[in-house]
């Protein structure tokens, strides 16, 4: 199996490259993102524990650099593709009413997001493909073929009872709409798209007050990940593995 992950320096990211990494049956290949390696040290830490940790520095708002990636991805995993991609990389809210709301922070965090994300798993694709395909024996699943993106409880619409937040909102109810639209286009493909809540972490986008920490939430994605098959296809799901409505 291999894994790619984005925003892996800190936060969930980390965390979820340290929970595939400490798996018994750990991932052939983990690729985990970082716009800057400087910044990495605790990856890079891990990577020196083990070895299947593969560090990628890119900046995913620079989207002619996704080829340059995705062929070094390639070339490494050969016809096994990639089985899982998890775009977590994001930024979190900011406290915006309308009247305080500038077009650059609709505009920063809409493409942070909700367009990085969207063009990440569309560059992704022939690698996706090449997992399932290598897979045909397997049913759906992040063992066959899977794109989670890390979403929001914040763009649930229906959750939404004390508005505000302009930029976040949108940008994780965009996101969640891409899930929908993938999970049905990529069907045939037999590969899953859904949407995860990680529930309110202590990270930079959490803050210190988030009742959970980062190997809790970390460690339920994981277990959740692990049960999904054909019926979540096309979900949001909390990290728990609870229903969240759209
Ligand atoms: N924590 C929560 O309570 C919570 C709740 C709901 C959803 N989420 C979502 O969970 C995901 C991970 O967030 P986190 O809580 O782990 O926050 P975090 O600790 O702030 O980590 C965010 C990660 O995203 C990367 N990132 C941010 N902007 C980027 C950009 N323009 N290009 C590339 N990478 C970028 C960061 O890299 P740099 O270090 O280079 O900035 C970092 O690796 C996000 O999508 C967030 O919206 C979090």
């Amino acid at each position: 199996m291999n894994v790619l992950i984005t925003g892996c320096n800190r936060g969930l990211g980390l965390g979820l490259v340290q929970r595939f990494a400490e798996l018994s049956n750990s991932p052939k290949n983990i690729f985990a993102t970082c716009r800057n390696m400087e910044k990495a040290k605790e990856l890079q830490d891990l990577r020196a524990k083990h070895s299947n940790i593969h560090i990628l520095e890119i900046d995913l708002q620079n989207f002619d650099s996704y080829k340059n990636l995705i062929k070094h991805v390639g070339d490494v995993v050969k016809n096994d593709g990639i089985n899982l991609l998890i775009n977590n990389a994001g930024v979190g809210p900011k406290t915006k009413t309308l009247d305080e709301l500038e077009y650059e922070d609709l505009r920063d965090v809409l493409t942070t997001n909700t367009i990085m994300p969207i063009m990440f798993t569309k560059a992704c694709l022939p690698l996706l493909r090449k997992a399932s395909k290598a897979n045909q024996n397997k049913k759906m699943g992040i063992e066959r073929a899977a794109i989670i993106n890390i979403s929001s409880i914040r763009g649930s619409i229906a959750s939404n009872t004390d508005g505000a937040k302009y930029p976040y909102r949108t940008s994780k109810a965009g996101l969640n709409a891409a899930t929908k639209s993938m999970s049905i286009d990529l069907s045939p493909d037999k590969i899953l798209c859904v949407s995860i809540h990680p529930g309110w972490v202590r990270t930079d986008v959490g803050g210190k007050d988030a009742p959970l920490d980062v190997t809790t939430s970390t460690m339920n994605i994981l277990s959740t990940l692990l049960t999904f098959n054909e019926s979540h296809n096309g979900g949001f799901f909390r990290y728990d593995g609870g229903n969240l409505p759209w």
